[in-house]
């Protein structure tokens, strides 16, 4: 089913009664990079989706976002379907909103879970990198721009053995609209640190990075591990950044491992 809320596309599936687990996309994707997820997982919980603002099926209205209200409208998210303590599940931009939303709003989750993603903020090189990529797309129209992004976020076992996916998912991002893409750049390269709110994350937290992940290397991610008391961590084989679509078979395991666990 799918809900607009202050104008986001959000998608909601699985039984009512259930617990919640709610998914946050990664950068340039939409929701539909958690179907493997969602398919697995209504089964026995609620799961909520939806495209982050100017991505997807969500408007890019000015472009003028920042991480802030990328919190802003997941607290919307969450409190206008009203629900009880979700399992938060956030990949690499998803895991930016993520950490800032477990710095602000901890207490609305019952669990997080973090892939692909890192605590650090975008040192000087990374915010040239954006702005360079803003001025390509202004220059050159958004597709040569994701189709290089997207090609550095896949590892090589899905490149080579799934081509077909690989082009559509290129295809589709390439088709959204470019006001939006440049003002999720611009809030990646003004977002805030979030490592010292690391040590205060009390609820459990899986993370869970590609062993090809070359955006977010598993050193980075095991670091962020050591520095967050209940937390556990899983490298996920044959996958690079976007672990939910490269080996879903292996991160569904341990989404379902973890949540078992923790009794959640
Ligand atoms: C993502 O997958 O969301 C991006 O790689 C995040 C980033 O560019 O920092």
């Amino acid at each position: 089913m799918k809900k607009i809320i202050n104008d986001l596309s959000v998608y909601l599936s699985g039984n009512n009664e259930f617990k919640t687990i709610l998914f946050v996309h990664g950068f340039p994707f939409d929701h539909t990079m958690w179907q493997t997820q969602v398919d697995e997982f209504s089964k026995d919980y609620k799961c909520v989706s939806y495209d982050i603002r100017g991505l997807g099926k969500s408007p890019a209205g000015d472009g003028q976002f920042t991480m802030e209200s990328f919190v802003d409208d997941l607290e919307l998210i969450l409190d206008e379907l009203k629900l009880d303590k979700p399992i938060l599940c956030g990949l690499s931009m998803g895991g930016y909103i993520s950490l800032r939303a477990l710095e602000r709003i901890q207490e609305k989750f019952s669990a997080a879970i973090l892939f692909d993603t890192r605590s650090e903020a975008d040192n000087n090189e990374d915010k040239l990198k954006r702005a360079a990529g803003i001025k390509r797309i202004n220059k050159e129209g958004l597709a040569p721009f994701a189709k290089d992004f997207i090609t550095n976020c896949f590892g090589d076992d899905f490149k080579q053995n799934r081509k077909e996916a690989f082009q559509k998912i290129i295809e589709k991002s390439s088709q959204f609209n470019p006001v939006g893409v440049k003002g999720c750049l611009l809030s990646m390269l003004s977002r805030s640190d979030t490592t010292m709110n690391l040590g205060k994350i009390i609820i459990p937290t899986l993370l869970i990075c590609g062993e090809q992940d070359t955006l977010t290397p598993p050193p980075v991610m095991k670091d962020m591990f050591h520095k967050i008391n209940k937390a556990e961590f899983v490298e996920i084989p044959k996958a690079g950044h976007m672990t939910p679509i490269e080996n879903p078979q292996a991160v569904n395991k341990a989404i379902r491992d973890f949540l078992m666990k923790n009794m959640l």
